[in-house]
């Protein structure tokens, strides 16, 4: 596999898409058994995580509910400060089993900020789906429960994930070349 230039960045080959689409074969059965009979509800935060949730839905032997959030982030009073919102969450969540589905965890502040909303609706339990955590960029008290790749603090896109819009298409996933 050859690098690739997008916008004014070159990228290197870094997790080839067979050992991706193993590694989620391989949480989606962790969640086939801990979830039969449960009919969780995976919600997807736009847009990073499409592919991933994705790829994870389609290997889900169990009954099992999917939808999407877009998470808003804008600056609220001096008391609330930065405010993270759901955009098109719709389900009732109360006394559901949820998994939140997303790309990417880097300092954790994306979740830790968005989770209290999940958690005022009463869901019977609330779990994370990560397909890449950066345990070196973590500042956040998050913890993913389903982690296909830990890496390291570098800037990643493919699979899902962009660089200034761009790449989400690539199978593959790809490093910054330093
Ligand atoms: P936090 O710091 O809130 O960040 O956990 C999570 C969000 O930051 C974006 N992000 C990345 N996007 N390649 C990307 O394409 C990366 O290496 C990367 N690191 C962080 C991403 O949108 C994620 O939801
Ligand atoms: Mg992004």
């Amino acid at each position: 596999m050859p690098g690739i230039q997008i916008h004014d960045k070159f990228f290197v080959p870094f997790i080839n898409a067979d050992t991706i689409n193993k590694r989620v074969r391989a949480l989606a059965g962790k969640i086939n058994s801990e979830y039969a009979g449960k009919n969780p509800l995976l919600i997807g935060i736009l847009n990073g995580s499409f592919i991933f949730a994705a790829d994870l839905f389609r290997e889900l032997m169990i009954e099992a509910e999917i939808s999407f959030i877009k998470l808003v982030s804008y600056k609220g009073t001096s008391t609330t400060g930065h405010v993270i919102s759901a955009i098109g969450l719709e389900e009732n969540l109360h006394g559901r089993h949820i998994i939140i589905v997303e790309d990417i965890i880097d300092t954790g502040k994306t979740l830790s900020t968005f989770l209290p909303e999940i958690y005022l609706r009463n869901p019977a339990s609330v779990k994370i789906a990560t397909f890449l955590s950066k345990p070196a960029a973590l500042q956040f008290d998050v913890k993913a429960d389903f982690n296909a790749f830990e890496i390291e603090d570098k800037f990643v896109v493919g699979y899902g994930l962009d660089y200034d819009g761009l790449g989400r298409n690539l199978p593959d996933l790809y490093i910054l070349e330093s």
